[in-house]
């Protein structure tokens, strides 16, 4: 069984201490084996100059890539939270992931840019990346926020053996609450939605963020959820087990039912 934390809060825009005090603050008290925080938890969200972002960057041996590392030690437990990544003059919205032993053995970065993260942001080039954790018998599938419109990302984690799919988001529509739980039950899979609350100005236009983080079961059913707008962690228990099954009667298989030999042609660039 697997003790999971899926954390809601408000980041301060540009404060990195800030943000790095009130992610301790509030994850003193927990206890888990995995912990998944929102997407650019560390910096805010709403960046439209380079100029502004770069100094909030992470890389290996940065402020709250440390940090991160030595909480994970500290609660052996593996921490997923996105930030964002400088590389080579380059910066990608990321997800990084932090081991018990303080390790990073993966950064996704994420595939679909949202709305004017173009401006600041590279398109990912990572892939996606699924982490297995032989102690924790886990398949941990890593996606990022608008990645949630195209199936094609869940569906690989799935075929890649995820258990659970973790998304940290800084979502601004709706419209994901209902399609979160379908991407569960086509699945079969676990979906944590790790969400930021409040909201950011930018040149007078103002993002407000949805909270409501969840955690779907592989049936799509809620096994936890938080309000719009507090800070707080949503704790579950669950069986990655359940997820392996692939099938939901005597006959189907969602995975080996698949005919990918007639997907190929309809899913070519137009
Ligand atoms: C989003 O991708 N932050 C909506």
């Amino acid at each position: 069984m697997i003790r999971l934390a899926t954390v809601q809060f408000t980041p301060v825009h540009g404060d990195r201490h800030a943000n790095i005090e009130a992610i301790g603050r509030i994850l003193e008290p927990v206890s888990a084996d995995l912990i998944i925080l929102p997407e650019l938890c560390t910096s805010g969200y709403f960046f439209l100059t380079k100029e502004e972002l770069a100094p909030l960057a992470e890389e290996a041996g940065s402020l709250a890539c440390c940090f991160f590392s030595h909480l994970a030690s500290a609660k052996q437990a593996i921490i997923v939270a996105g930030m964002p990544e400088a590389s080579g003059g380059r910066f990608f919205n990321s997800v990084f992931v932090f081991l018990p032993d303080g390790t990073v053995p993966v950064i996704y970065r994420k595939s679909h840019l949202f709305y004017k993260e173009g401006m600041v942001f590279d398109k990912g080039d990572s892939g996606f990346p699924v982490i297995r954790d032989e102690r924790l018998d886990l398949s941990i599938g890593i996606m990022l926020c608008y990645d949630w419109r195209f199936p094609e990302v869940s569906r690989v984690l799935a075929l890649e053996g995820a258990d659970l799919i973790a998304c940290p988001s800084n979502l601004v529509t709706d419209a994901w609450r209902k399609v979160m739980p379908a991407r569960a039950i086509e699945n079969k899979v676990f979906v944590a939605v790790a969400n930021r609350a409040g909201s950011e100005t930018k040149e007078g236009e103002r993002l407000d963020f949805k909270g409501c983080s969840a955690l779907y079961d592989p049936f799509g059913e809620p096994v936890a959820e938080a309000g719009p707008s507090e800070d707080g962690v949503l704790l579950a228990v669950i069986d990655p087990r359940i997820c392996r099954d692939k099938r939901f009667n005597a006959v189907n298989d969602i995975l080996t039912d698949r005919r990918p030999e007639l997907y190929g042609a309809i899913c070519q660039p137009r």
